[in-house]
């Protein structure tokens, strides 16, 4: 043992504290000051890069242990070596988390002391992690942090606002207290999120969501409709229930199995989406648009079936509601997500979209021959994100991974809503 390790032992959990290289590295000496507060021993293990933002000094004052640098440290390796720190401990935190650390963990790289510990541990991983917003954003990784959370690593955070670069979305670490507490406790204090919840941004929270087509009747056998398929509508509704929230789908015809444990409404035309919507939009704090719906309907469908006859046939055209445009003008509208098929001139539409609506944020796709592959019943899809003041491109994936992403960016602008923050206002 290194002399002086099994003194300070407090008897609490024996916490092993990762620190990797980000600026949030600066509130580590804070974490841990509120380990040990709360009964925790607590044993640092620096990357290289986190001692440029914090010095192992500073650690080993506030942890009152000698603090682990390098995988091969003569002097370390002969008493605490890494194998019985791993063993040691009874749960590991790394935070702040980069991406790069979380990549490494994710592919089970081992090229420095803290990697070979994450690996070579048995007890329970935490990754608070902290991040640029664009970075959290990107699916390399969302996929990377979807791999761990399979495999039972937890996270705390990270948290959506303000961040050092000057950019404002999710990637912020969590504050000290509030992975202290998390850590502490498994369960947090009164007051405070539990670990699960915080991986969870909105859980508690009511999603309502339209999906799939609609069909607009010309007689009782022959109808107006589109090619939507129902697969990014039902992929965001499952990713958002990922996240914590109640979803509800309000579906048209839709060729995609749709998810089996979410509550399904299914409808027809758009005259009985609209009528679905504003029945419940009331109890939902979320509504998110992705319906294809039809914008006209014919005036007077025939009872009978039309019989063929004269070498032409006009069709009369009304206006449907516009269940979107609804939702969002209410007095007490919810966090209203709109989507926006477009065969040309995407931003420029979808801006206009935006708008024209007081709705919080809009998803934008190609569609028709410019989307090649993507859009309406492909298996890919690509979307322009923008809200009041931001936007983002998320690149063409399978609608299930791309829903991930815009489930994450749906919550973190949730959020910044809820705090009042957004210039969009909250109801
Ligand atoms: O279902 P998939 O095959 O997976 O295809 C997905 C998709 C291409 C259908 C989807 O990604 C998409 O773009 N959905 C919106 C399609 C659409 O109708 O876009 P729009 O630009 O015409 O409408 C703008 C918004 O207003 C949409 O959120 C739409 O749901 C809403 N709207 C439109 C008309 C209307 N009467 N009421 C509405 O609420």
């Amino acid at each position: 043992m290194i002399a002086g390790d099994a003194a300070g032992e407090s008897g609490g959990p024996r916490i092993l504290l990762g620190i990797s290289g980000g600026i949030a590295a600066y509130k580590a000496a804070e974490l841990v000051r509120r380990l040990r507060a709360g009964g925790a021993t607590v044993r640092v293990v620096m990357t290289a890069a986190a001692q440029a933002f914090i010095t192992p000094l500073t650690l080993q004052g506030v942890s009152g242990s000698p603090v682990r640098t390098a995988l091969l440290d003569a002097t370390a390796e002969a008493g605490m070596d890494h194998i019985e720190l791993a063993r040691w401990a009874e749960q590991v935190l790394v935070a702040p988390a980069t991406a790069h650390l979380i990549a490494r963990l994710a592919h089970g790289l081992a090229d420095d002391l803290l990697t070979t510990l994450l690996l070579a541990t048995a007890a329970p991983v935490t990754l608070a992690p902290a991040m640029n917003q664009q970075m959290w954003l990107h699916p390399a990784t969302a996929a990377n942090i979807a791999l761990l959370q399979a495999r039972g690593v937890q996270l705390v955070g990270p948290e959506a606002g303000e961040q050092a670069c000057g950019e404002v979305g999710p990637g912020r670490m969590a504050e000290p207290a509030t992975i202290a507490a998390a850590l502490l406790a498994g369960v947090a204090p009164a007051g405070q999120p539990a670990l699960d919840q915080l991986a969870r941004p909105l859980q508690g929270r009511r999603v309502l969501l339209t999906a799939g087509a609609t069909h607009e009747a010309l007689d009782p056998v022959r109808f107006i409709g589109n090619r939507s398929s129902g697969k990014m509508g039902y992929a965001l509704a499952s990713a958002l229930a990922g996240l914590g929230a109640q979803v509800t789908i309000v579906s048209g015809p839709a060729s995609a199995p749709p998810p089996p444990d979410l509550s399904l409404l299914r409808v027809e035309s758009a005259l009985e989406m609209h009528r679905a919507v504003m029945q419940r939009v009331a109890a939902c704090d979320l509504f998110v648009a992705v319906a294809a719906v039809a914008d006209y309907r014919p005036a007077d469908p025939a009872a009978v079936k039309l019989k063929k006859g004269a070498a032409e046939l006009e069709l009369r055209l009304v206006r449907n509601p516009d269940i979107l445009g609804e939702v969002a003008a209410l007095p007490r509208a919810p966090f209203t997500v709109g989507f926006a098929a477009e065969t040309d001139d995407l931003e420029r539409h979808a801006a206009a979209k935006l708008a024209a609506k007081r709705m919080q944020m809009i998803a934008a796709n190609l569609v028709g021959p410019a989307a090649a592959g993507a859009g309406f019943s492909a298996d890919d899809n690509a979307l322009l994100v923008l809200w009041r003041g931001g936007r983002q491109a998320l690149p063409r994936l399978p609608k299930a991974d791309l829903a991930n992403v815009l489930a994450g960016l749906i919550a973190a602008r949730y959020q910044v809503f809820i705090d009042g923050n957004d210039d969009a206002g909250a109801s």
